[in-house]
């Protein structure tokens, strides 16, 4: 028999060691360690006591044998229409059979809300909606909130379940046989066969080995909440993305009301897509002109404002990058930034600063991406450097003027994606000019696209047409 031994884990990342340590040398986190009781010689890095054999998931792939990849049959997987046009679209088209998704965000930003929301619009299809942190009446109370007009509308075929073992919910899910099972969350049930306790990093990814298995064996879908970290660490140990089909994040400010779903990881489609969402008192309402909401209507003539040309992903997005400069008070000049890098505005200040001659070190910069949204398209510095210059000199930028380009470190402008795309969504809403980088301009027929086209190889260029 093999005797009990101690381990200790860490439980942000899951990484285990004989002694106990105050630093977590795999994540770098501090006292993060726990005791765990194990009867293995080891903490089994790999759930092994829940794959059973197949210690490396062979037997997720079909049949386990060798065949010839030109004879494999290539029959499109068969997906479910999640009747929310910006979920499918994050999911590739709609959510695939016999796949495992995992749906991230941080506590209380809506993850149950859509989840919920979404398993109320569907009919026709077998639901077991699985909580482990919600009581029966709460689950029923936020449908009532989330479908006020036709409750009694709810699907007859959707079965809540209110369980924290995941054995439980198999043996629910043997009888009702859903066609999608939802387990809210994957930090909130386990499993006997792992070791440690629920929560912990070994549990929640033998939680999910294991859901894995059901999906690949019933051919079912599972959709999995996680919580993530402060860190945005997806639910502590970052092994669980390796596990799922799919990754999806429910990213936003609590204190806005727009929320990002992205896709992290797609086995069935693309990782560039965005799908935007507005919590209202009745659920999440998909924004379908998300650059509308993103610009604010009166502030023209107003200085430190500028719109960029942006696109997240796929999907072009009009933002108001707004800046307020002002002669630094007390001492050390401040820098901070909502819905923009800091130290990425740090090196746009010390190109401006160096390369363009604009004294700014001794100057406090505030800048916002309005509508809270967070955006990684460098093509937005532009825009951003120019309103704090707009703002530093108390000059308006010309209106119905829009700009699109990364700043490099010498102070050029250079070339972005997508620029006809960047360009067609200024001039559907109503601007009349864009700047773009020079080098942008070849093979774009700039009379086609009835806007004003300023090309920009500098900033000294970009600024004479802009004020
Ligand atoms: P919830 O889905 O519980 O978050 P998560 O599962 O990610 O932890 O969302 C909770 C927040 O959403 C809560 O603060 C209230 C708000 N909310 C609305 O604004 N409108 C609604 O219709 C619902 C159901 C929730
Ligand atoms: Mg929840």
């Amino acid at each position: 028999m093999a005797k009990e031994k101690t381990a200790y884990v860490c439980t942000e990342c899951g990484y285990d060691s004989a002694k106990w340590l105050g630093k977590c040398p795999a994540c770098g986190q501090w006292d993060t360690f726990k005791e765990v009781k194990t009867a293995s010689p080891k903490v089994s890095r790999r759930g092994t006591s829940v794959v059973g054999a197949g210690v490396f998931g062979v037997e997720n792939c079909e049949g386990g044998r060798v065949v010839r990849l030109r004879d494999v049959d290539t029959k499109a997987e068969e997906r479910i229409d999640t009747l929310d046009p910006e979920l499918n679209r994050v999911l590739g088209g709609g959510l695939v059979k016999g796949s495992l998704v995992l749906l991230g965000g941080e506590p209380g930003i809506g993850k149950s809300t859509l989840l919920l929301q979404t398993v109320l619009r569907l009919k026709g299809l077998r639901i077991l909606y699985v909580s482990g942190e919600e009581s029966e009446s709460q689950l029923r109370m936020r449908a009532d909130r989330l479908k006020p007009a036709d409750v009694e509308a709810i699907g007859a075929d959707c079965y809540i379940l209110c369980e924290t073992s995941l054995e439980k919910i198999y043996e629910h899910a043997r009888e009702i046989e859903p066609d999608l099972l939802i387990v809210d969350s994957v930090q909130a049930v386990s499993t006997q066969q792992g070791e440690a306790f629920p929560g912990s990093p070994s549990q929640v990814r033998d939680c999910a080995v294991s859901l894995l298995r059901y999906v690949k064996e019933t051919g079912r879908s599972v959709l999995l909440i996680g919580h993530i970290t402060k860190d945005g660490i997806l639910a502590g140990p970052k092994v669980l993305e390796h596990i799922v089909d799919t990754v999806i994040q429910f990213e936003g400010d609590r204190q806005n009301f727009y929320r990002v779903l992205r896709s992290l990881k797609n086995r069935f489609g693309s990782t560039s897509e965005l799908g935007i969402y507005e919590m209202q008192s009745g659920g999440l309402r998909p924004v379908v002109n998300p650059s509308e909401m993103l610009l604010n209507q009166d502030n023209e003539g107003l200085s430190g404002v500028a719109v960029a040309s942006a696109v997240e992903g796929v999907r072009p997005l009009l933002i108001e990058t707004q800046a307020l400069v002002s002669t630094a008070a007390y001492g050390n000049p401040q820098r901070s930034a909502t819905g923009f890098d800091i130290r990425r505005l740090n090196m746009l200040l010390a190109v401006l600063e160096k390369r363009a001659g604009f004294k700014l070190a001794q100057k406090d910069v505030f800048l916002n991406i309005a509508g809270g949204l967070r955006v990684s398209d460098p093509a937005i510095d532009l825009a951003v450097v120019v309103s704090i210059l707009s703002s530093a000199y108390d000059q308006p930028v010309k209106p119905f003027t829009c700009l699109a380009g990364e700043i490099g470190l010498s102070g050029e402008i250079r070339s972005v994606t997508r620029i006809a795309q960047r360009i067609g969504e200024a001039k559907r809403l109503g601007f009349r000019r864009i700047v773009v980088p020079r080098s942008n301009l070849k093979g774009l027929d700039t009379a086609l696209t009835g806007m004003e086209i300023i090309a920009a190889s500098k900033l000294q260029d970009a600024l004479r047409h802009l004020f």
